[in-house]
């Protein structure tokens, strides 16, 4: 029988010693956490920056002049690259082909979202197929679909570990033709939805927009094997930093199919401003409007280089190691009469699941603790954990059990706040506490998270004093 008691963790994952190399790098390049007495576990917020990252950029821009791409400038040149050679690195982090994929820099994931959003072809008779677990910013593609008529399927997350059935999938892909989107991995819960659903959804005549943003700070997504159409990305989720760049890699072939709802500077071919006509760049480019972010995107090549180096499977194995530790330690938080200390969402083991990890904690009479309560004390402790929704409605109403029907019956009425929501449907909680792990995460910081749950809620009935109404989800 597994043995959970502190100390224990390398004995109960002996794969979790060969991952030592992490605990170096710690050490060194990430020491800043430590030295700052961080306990960072927020990794699907955003992942942490390396030393080497914050050098290289400084000694990048301190030893060269770069330009505004789009001429033929030395200086515009530089930039134009070092821009092309980053687009050749994510390709590679993704293991795609050039012929078939490309590159388009954005923002971040949410910018990639809406490129798909307002220039796919939406119409009466097209289908969105939504999974109920997405972020707000793939949730936010209903309203394109909708204004234009198309009909908007939401599949429910059914409990207990909160995933979409398969068969469901399927009864909604036979239906029409149209985009099927879904996360590869669930910032709210952790589970990691089937990647055969890209080409399941393909065979019926469906594109399919993966949400790889929580996903690929911990597992690498083979884009020859899984052949989804459209694949957003945020780069500081990844490996921290640069902020400010993300990505949208598409399959050309999908990207034809998309209509621009306008042209900006940097998309066009050609234009003319008196004769009102426009031709869009025949590439990638057309999909990125105005200046790029030149002096960043080039971090994104050293930061891929950087995780490459590391090892995406080493990242995974430690990922999954301290995973199973943390939900292992969660699970044998107890009052003194026995009863839990925390009510788990998802799935309480690491099969088909990643780093993130939502839970409430339960007070001596199990009822649920007003998460800002833990907000406000872990807070206070140097402990960075995330709490409400996570911009996951879907999730949140799966793992909180709220019906559709009265979901629906809250449309009727004019809510101004969190608050108000939440009193009309008589819920619990507003939201959950999320702990995620990543790159550089270890036993002391999953440690530090659960003795400090234990010494603080342990046999008490915390009450909210002084806490702040909710404002947003
Ligand atoms: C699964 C998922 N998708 C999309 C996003 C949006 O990312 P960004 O805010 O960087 O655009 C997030 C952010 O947390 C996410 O976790």
């Amino acid at each position: 029988m597994s043995d959970f008691r502190v100390g224990a963790m390398p004995a109960v994952h002996p794969d979790y010693a060969s991952t030592g190399r992490l605990d170096e790098l710690r050490a060194t390049e990430y020491r800043h956490l430590d030295e700052q007495g961080q306990v960072y576990l927020d990794y699907t917020g955003a992942g942490v920056a390396a030393q080497a990252q914050l050098r290289a950029h400084f000694e990048r821009l301190g030893g060269t002049c770069f330009g505004n791409p789009h001429s033929e400038n030395p200086t515009s040149s530089a930039s134009t690259a070092l821009v092309d050679q980053a687009r050749a690195a994510i390709l590679g982090f993704f293991n795609a082909s050039p012929d078939e994929y490309a590159v388009i820099f954005t923002a971040n994931a949410t910018g990639a979202c809406r490129l798909v959003g307002e220039a796919y072809p939406f119409r009466r008779g097209v289908r969105l197929v939504l999974t109920g677990d997405n972020h707000n910013s793939v949730n936010g593609i209903r309203e394109f679909a909708r204004a234009r008529g198309a009909q908007v399927v939401h599949l429910p997350v059914r409990r207990p570990e909160l995933r979409v059935p398969e068969p469901e999938v399927r009864a909604a892909l036979e239906r029409r033709r149209g985009l099927f989107v879904f996360p590869a991995q669930s910032n709210f819960t952790g589970v990691q939805h089937p990647l055969d659903w890209v080409a399941l959804a393909q065979e019926h005549g469906y594109d399919v927009l993966l949400d790889a943003a929580a996903f690929v700070p911990a597992n690498r997504l083979d884009l020859s094997e899984v052949r989804a159409d459209f694949v957003p990305v945020s780069w500081y989720k990844v490996f921290g930093y640069p902020t400010g760049v993300g990505a949208l890699v598409a399959r050309r072939a999908a990207l034809a199919r998309l209509h621009r709802p306008w042209f900006a500077g940097g998309t066009i071919q050609a234009v003319s401003a008196l004769g009102g006509w426009h031709v869009l760049a025949p590439d990638e480019t057309a999909f990125e409007d105005g200046t790029l972010n030149f002096l960043s995107i080039p971090d994104v090549q050293f930061g891929i280089d950087w995780v490459g180096g590391i090892g995406m499977d080493l990242i995974h194995r430690r990922v999954r190691c301290l995973t199973s530790w943390l939900l292992h330690r969660l699970a044998d938080l107890r009052h003194t009469d026995g009863s839990p200390m925390i009510l788990l969402y998802g799935p309480d083991d690491t099969h088909r699941r990643g780093g993130t990890v939502a839970f409430n904690v339960l007070d001596r009479r199990g009822r649920i603790v007003d998460e800002r309560i833990i907000a406000r004390d872990t807070a206070a402790a140097g402990i960075s954990v995330r709490t409400g929704c996570f911009c996951n409605p879907g999730a949140g109403e799966g793992a909180f059990e709220i019906s559709e029907r009265a979901l629906r019956s809250t449309a009727s009425h004019s809510l101004h706040t969190l608050d108000d929501y939440l009193g009309l449907l008589g819920l619990p909680t507003g939201g959950a506490i999320r702990a995620s792990l990543g790159l550089v995460s270890n036993v002391a910081d999953v440690e530090r998270l659960v003795t400090f749950l234990d010494a603080t809620y342990a046999d008490s009935a915390p009450f909210p004093d002084g806490l702040k109404p909710r404002e947003r989800c």
